[in-house]
């Protein structure tokens, strides 16, 4: 039985049962996904980006592989008036708070975002094809609605201190970071093409791929900005991965790609496994971990590899993957050559069965 673990995060005047929200795209276009996700164990929701006109979009448009996604997507396929019926049958029997991603000139704002205002909890919007001044951005935003509005920037942009910055000396009250990062190429290389693309043939990459340099970015901007509200986004695809970002320095989390490469399913995944996650790392409530701070001193040991001979199952991966070959090539019971061995850690991190310790000496 596990202790109460309080998943339940708090801001913007806000109550979210857990941190777990769907990142915008097309997994929450339309009523029927809205609808899907809102019975799910998630802790709010999130819209596709609406902007006045439906977007017309290339096709194809989304690419996945093994660990992160290409897409070349724009903005909602539907049109606002489309998308305000939706909201009323959502509202009608939502259970979490429901945020509306818009975007994109200030005139697309002036005249959607009144009309959207009852049916949001807080905005967010999408900087990703914008060429606007930011600080008009948001003082025009703001001016159009009550609820929060949270400024979503793209790793593209200017540089992400810079951006904080600015939206939040402009009236924000918190940011959505980030979108995909590109842009990028995905290549068919029998057509001596680009496999999808906009008109320039640009993608733009999401996924467990980009976690690392999401987490980074995170953390400095937490650094930087410790009270600001953030919603860290960007390759989360666990329950693991979603408490890091919070450990990075973000409040609540959204995830995608995690969802389009596993399904819709992976959301509750997610958030039924944040209070195992947290028991098994001594984390009492998200509030505690995300006032913790990410150390920035390694924890590994950097010592050499020992090899637990109950757990080792002989695969050869360590001698395999060894860059110096500090491990006898046969598929025996390995043991390291302390001369050769640079204690780098690779092994220990690739062992299937965890029999490797002391270099990286990962708790486990
Ligand atoms: C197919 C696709 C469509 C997307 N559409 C939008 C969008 O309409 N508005 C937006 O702000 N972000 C959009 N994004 C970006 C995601 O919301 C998210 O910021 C990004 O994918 C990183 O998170 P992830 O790694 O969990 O997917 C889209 C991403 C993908 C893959």
């Amino acid at each position: 039985m596990l202790k109460a673990y309080d998943t339940e995060v708090k801001i913007l005047g806000l109550t979210f049962e857990n941190p777990i929200l769907p990142a915008s795209g097309p997994i929450v276009e339309g009523l029927e996904n809205l609808l899907t996700l809102n019975a799910l164990p998630l802790g709010g929701l999130v819209t596709k980006t609406i902007s006045v006109k439906g977007a017309e979009v290339m096709k194809p448009c989304i690419v996945g592989t093994k660990n992160m996604v290409y897409n070349c997507e724009l903005w909602s396929e539907l049109d606002h008036e489309i998308w305000i019926d939706i909201l009323k049958q959502v509202v009608a029997v939502k259970q979490k708070p429901l945020g509306i991603s818009v975007g994109y000139t200030l005139a697309d704002f002036e005249t959607i975002v009144p009309k959207l205002n009852p049916y949001a909890d807080f905005f967010e919007v999408s900087t990703h094809y914008n060429k606007l001044k930011l600080v008009d951005l948001v003082k025009c935003i703001t001016s159009l609605t009550d609820k929060p509005v949270l400024m979503k920037t793209s790793p593209q942009s200017e540089g992400e201190l810079q951006f904080v910055e600015t939206v939040m000396s402009s009236g924000a009250s918190g940011i959505v970071a980030f979108n995909s990062f590109g842009p990028g190429v995905v290549v068919d290389l029998k057509k001596r093409s680009v496999l999808i693309g906009t008109s320039e043939g640009n993608t733009w990459v999401s996924g467990p791929a980009i976690k690392p340099f999401v987490l980074k970015r995170i953390a400095m901007i937490r650094e930087h900005f410790p009270e600001i509200p953030i919603i860290g986004c960007g390759g989360v695809d666990s329950a693991k991965d979603a408490l890091e970002m919070i450990l990075a320095g973000a409040d609540l989390v959204q995830m995608l790609s995690g969802a389009l490469l596993k399904g819709r399913q992976n959301y509750e995944v997610v958030v039924n496994g944040l209070k195992q996650v947290m028991a098994e790392n001594d984390i009492s409530s998200i509030e505690s971990l995300r006032k913790t701070g990410l150390g920035l001193v390694a924890s590994g040991v950097g010592g050499l590899p020992e090899i637990d001979e109950t757990l080792c199952i002989r695969c050869g991966i360590c001698a395999k993957v060894c860059p110096m070959m500090a491990y006898p090539q046969e598929k025996e019971l390995p043991s390291v050559n302390p001369s050769k061995c640079m204690r780098c850690g690779l092994c220990e991190s690739l062992c299937p069965k965890s029999a490797i310790s002391g270099v990286l000496s990962i708790a486990r």
